[in-house]
C-alpha cells in the first residue's frame, strides 16, 4: 500500500499524459494557495508579518503570481530572480534581495527595484556605496557560527560561507548608519529542510537578542527580523510535518518576552521559505521505459537527474507512487534510474515498490521546490515542461519543455 497521496487520480493523470507527454513537473495550485493561507493565518498575530517566497525554489512567474495574489513577496538571490519578481508586479519592499558574493549589476537591479537589500558581508557596504549607493533600508545576514549547529544541506554555521559574525554586528550597523542608512533589519538562515520546530524558535530567539543588543549599544531599532527559509517537509511518508501554528505560537511567546518587554515593538517578522510553500505540491511525472535485471533490478524511466537533481546530489529521498498501483503490495525492490551517464542518476535505490511494467507512470513526490529549478543540460538532456493543475481540474502549461534549438542557441556553428 502506498503511503503518500496524489493530487490527481490515475485516470486524470492518463488524460494529462495524453496531452503532455512525460516527463513533466506538475504543480497543484489549490494546495499551494491553501498552504499559503495557512501560513499567513498562523502568523496573523504579528501585524507586519510577511513571507517572501524563495524564488530559487521554483522560479516560474505563474507560481510567483499565485503567491503574490496570496500576499507573498519574493526573496531573490540573483538578477534573473529579481527580473522574474518584477515581471509579476512585485517591487519595492515586497522583494528581499539576499545574495552572496554579489556582482555590482545585481545590487544595481535590486536598488532600482527598491528591494530590501540584505548584505552578506560588512565589506559589501563600501562596495554598495561605491557602485550603487547606500539605500535607506539595510539588512545584514547574521551567521551565528559556533553558537548554533546547522544541518546537512546548509552545513555547520562556522564552516558556512554566509553572513557576518556576532563580533561584526555592532560595527556593521554603525557603519551602515554612518554611510547614510536610516532603517534597519536583520536576517539569518541556519538550517535547511529542518523538521524540528525548535530550530526556528531558537532562530527567532537569537535575532530578538540581537535586536535588543543593537538597541542597547547603538540606539538602533530594527524594523524586521527575517528568520530565513529552511522549514522542512516530510519527504519520507513516516516523517511528521512541521506544525507552523506551533512554531508561530512559540515565536509569539518569545516576542512578548523579549521584544514587547524591551519596548521594541513593533518588529516585523519575515520568513523566506521556498520548500515549505510549494515543495509537497509539485510532482515529477515520468514513464517506465525499460526494465533491467543484472546484479540488481532496475526500472529505467524517461526522466533523469537533469529534471530532479536532489536524489543524485544529496542522496535525498523522494517518494515514488506508481500510478494506478497504489493498493498493490510493495513486493519488489528496484533502483529507479534516469539515463545520464552518471551512476548516481537514480531516483531511488533499493526501493520497495509494486511490480512495475514498462509504460507505467511513476509519480515522484515533493518536487515542487528545488526540483525543476535545479535542472541542467548535461549529456544534452532537455529540461521538461512545467504544468499547473488548476483548482477546476484543468491543466495549463506554464513552461514549455526545452528543444534542441534551445540547447544549441548559444552555438554559432554551421549545420546546427
Ligand atoms: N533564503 C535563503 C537565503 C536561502 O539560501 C534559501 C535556500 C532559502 C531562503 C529557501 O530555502 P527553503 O525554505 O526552500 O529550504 N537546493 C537545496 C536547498 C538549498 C538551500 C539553499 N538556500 C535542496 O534541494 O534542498
Amino acid at each position: 500500500m502506498d503511503k503518500k497521496g496524489l493530487a490527481f487520480t490515475h485516470a486524470q493523470l492518463r488524460d494529462i499524459v495524453s496531452d503532455y507527454p512525460t516527463p513533466f513537473h506538475i504543480y497543484d495550485e489549490q494546495a499551494i494557495r491553501e498552504n499559503a493561507r495557512r501560513l499567513l493565518s498562523a502568523f496573523g498575530w504579528c501585524p507586519g508579518f510577511k513571507e517572501f517566497y524563495a524564488v530559487k525554489a521554483a522560479p516560474n512567474p505563474y507560481l510567483l503570481q499565485i503567491l503574490r495574489d496570496e500576499g507573498f513577496g519574493a526573496d531573490c538571490s540573483s538578477y534573473a530572480e529579481l527580473t522574474l519578481s518584477a515581471a509579476v508586479g512585485l517591487k519595492g519592499e515586497n522583494i528581499m534581495f539576499s545574495s552572496n558574493d554579489t556582482p555590482a549589476h545585481e545590487f544595481q537591479k535590486a536598488y532600482e527595484l527598491g528591494a530590501i537589500i540584505n548584505l552578506d558581508d560588512i565589506s559589501h557596504l563600501p562596495f554598495l556605496e561605491k557602485t550603487v549607493g547606500v539605500p535607506e533600508l539595510i539588512s545584514f545576514r547574521f551567521n551565528p557560527g559556533p553558537k548554533r549547529t546547522g544541518n546537512a544541506i546548509i552545513g555547520d554555521p562556522k564552516e558556512a560561507k554566509f553572513g557576518i559574525t556576532h563580533a561584526q554586528i555592532v560595527n556593521a550597523y554603525d557603519d551602515a548608519r554612518r554611510r547614510g542608512a536610516k532603517r534597519f533589519g536583520i536576517h539569518t538562515m541556519v538550517v535547511s529542510n529542518e523538521l524540528q520546530a525548535n530550530y526556528f524558535v531558537e532562530t527567532a530567539r537569537s535575532l530578538f537578542a540581537l535586536a535588543i543588543e543593537l538597541q542597547d549599544r547603538l540606539d538602533i531599532r530594527l524594523e524586521f527580523a527575517n528568520l530565513g527559509g529552511g522549514l522542512g517537509i516530510p519527504y519520507q511518508p513516516e516523517e511528521t510535518p512541521l506544525c507552523i501554528e506551533e512554531i508561530s505560537r512559540a515565536v509569539e511567546k518569545l516576542y512578548e518576552e523579549m521584544i514587547v518587554e524591551n519596548d521594541l515593538h513593533p518588529l516585523n517578522i519575515y520568513l523566506e521559505s521556498g520548500r515549505f510553500i510549494t515543495g509537497p505540491y509539485g510532482y515529477l511525472v515520468t514513464t517506465a521505459v525499460h526494465k533491467k535485471d543484472i546484479y540488481k533490478q532496475y526500472v529505467g524511466v524517461d526522466a533523469c537527474m537533469a529534471h530532479l537533481m536532489r536524489p543524485g546530489m544529496y542522496g535525498a529521498y523522494h517518494h515514488i507512487t506508481v500510478a494506478g498501483k497504489e493498493d498493490s503490495p510493495l513486493d519488489r525492490v528496484y533502483d529507479v534510474t534516469g539515463s545520464l551517464c552518471e551512476n548516481n542518476d537514480k531516483f531511488a535505490i533499493d526501493r520497495q515498490l509494486p511490480e512495475i511494467a514498462v509504460g507505467d507512470l511513476l509519480v515522484i513526490h515533493d518536487a515542487g521546490a528545488h526540483g525543476h529549478a535545479m535542472g541542467f543540460n548535461y549529456n544534452g538532456k532537455l529540461r521538461c515542461p512545467e504544468l499547473l493543475l488548476r483548482p477546476d481540474g484543468s491543466v495549463k502549461i506554464i513552461r514549455r519543455g526545452e528543444t534542441l534549438d534551445d540547447l544549441f542557441a548559444t552555438l554559432d556553428y554551421p549545420g546546427l
